[in-house]
């Protein structure tokens, strides 16, 4: 496939979409009649949010709501960003959805996963665990908590194949070899722990690990945050060539506006865990309707 295609828009929206999940609320706390009133609050009901809920916390109970009926679809191929100022919930949407987080309602259906016809979220531990071994990848902002840094680099690919069942050695070592040749790792350091690496090269193991079992979803939640500009363009490079030779669909978290401009054709604009605004990258930037993307594209959050 060629590596220098345009991004594909919203060509893709015909299909059937590869991933969909409604209304997924998050709370950390125990919760109180009070907050079920306002976990469910949509669109709308906005204004009354800001009264009722000033910084995401419950005034009886002090329950923090991290994410509040989001709802959204993924298509096949497609990247989504996801973008909000600190404390928006995009982490807690990645985590929820790669069941770090259990959620405290809502559902995900994968196309991938019997027919989409099974709620994830109450999937048994060990389904979860299939689900992440197979179809899903992720990729978090801190290495360490995506890499075993007293395993080698090829280690940490090893059991990521390992835990999908594969245990032929020399077709694991031949894998780990090719995923790592993929993200510019030179093949004289596979054998090296990655805390040995530097910050670039450790995301790019991160995404190698991820990638090893060929899931049609990766997740990234700021995955470029922290690193020196340079090594940043050098990252998100390999991250869009990846998707258009793979055609893994991805949701790109990130603050960062020029992360998302760069990488995702449809974007949702997350403010205290709830979707204000979805829509195509460039309109979202060049023509933002709700006052807060307004505010976050004029920098001004
Ligand atoms: N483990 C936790 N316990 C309590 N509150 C949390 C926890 N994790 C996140 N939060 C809260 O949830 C909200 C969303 O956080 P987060 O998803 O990390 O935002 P973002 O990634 O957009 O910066 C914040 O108010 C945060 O303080
Ligand atoms: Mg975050
Ligand atoms: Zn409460």
């Amino acid at each position: 496939m060629n590596v220098n295609e345009p991004k594909q828009g919203n060509a893709l929206l015909s299909e059937t979409p590869l991933l969909q999940v409604d209304n997924l609320v998050k709370r950390f706390g125990k919760g109180c009649s009070y907050c079920q009133q306002i976990e469910n609050l949509q669109g709308d009901e906005e204004s009354d949010i800001e009264s009722a809920r000033p910084q995401n916390q419950c005034p009886v109970c002090g329950s923090v709501l991290g994410c509040a009926g989001i709802s959204f679809e993924l298509y096949p191929g497609e990247i989504l960003g996801v973008v909000g100022e600190s404390g928006s919930g995009k982490s807690t949407m990645v985590r929820s959805l790669y069941f770090d987080d259990e959620v405290t309602s809502g559902s995900m259906t994968l196309a991938g996963y019997r027919d989409g016809q099974v709620n994830l979220f109450e999937a048994s531990s060990q389904q979860k665990r299939y689900i992440r071994n197979h179809l899903m990848g992720m990729v978090y902002q801190n290495p360490y908590l995506g890499l075993r840094m007293n395993f080698s680099s090829s280690g940490n690919i090893a059991e990521k194949l390992f835990a999908a069942g594969s245990f032929h050695v020399g077709s694991i070592r031949d894998r780990a070899k090719e995923l790592l040749e993929r993200v510019e790792i030179p093949l004289k350091r596979m054998d090296e722990r990655p805390s040995n690496f530097s910050g670039g090269m450790q995301q790019r193991v991160q995404i190698s690990k991820a990638l090893a079992n060929n899931p049609p979803l990766l997740l990234l939640d700021e995955v470029t945050t922290g690193l020196d500009l340079s090594v940043q363009a050098k990252v998100l490079d390999l991250i869009r060539s990846i998707q258009q030779e793979l055609g893994v669909s991805m949701i790109v978290v990130s603050h960062d506006l020029g992360v998302i401009r760069m990488l995702s054709d449809r974007t949702m604009v997350l403010k205290q865990g709830r979707v204000v605004e979805t829509g195509l990258t460039d309109q979202i930037l060049e023509d933002p309707q709700h006052p807060y993307t307004q505010l976050l594209v004029h920098s001004l959050l």
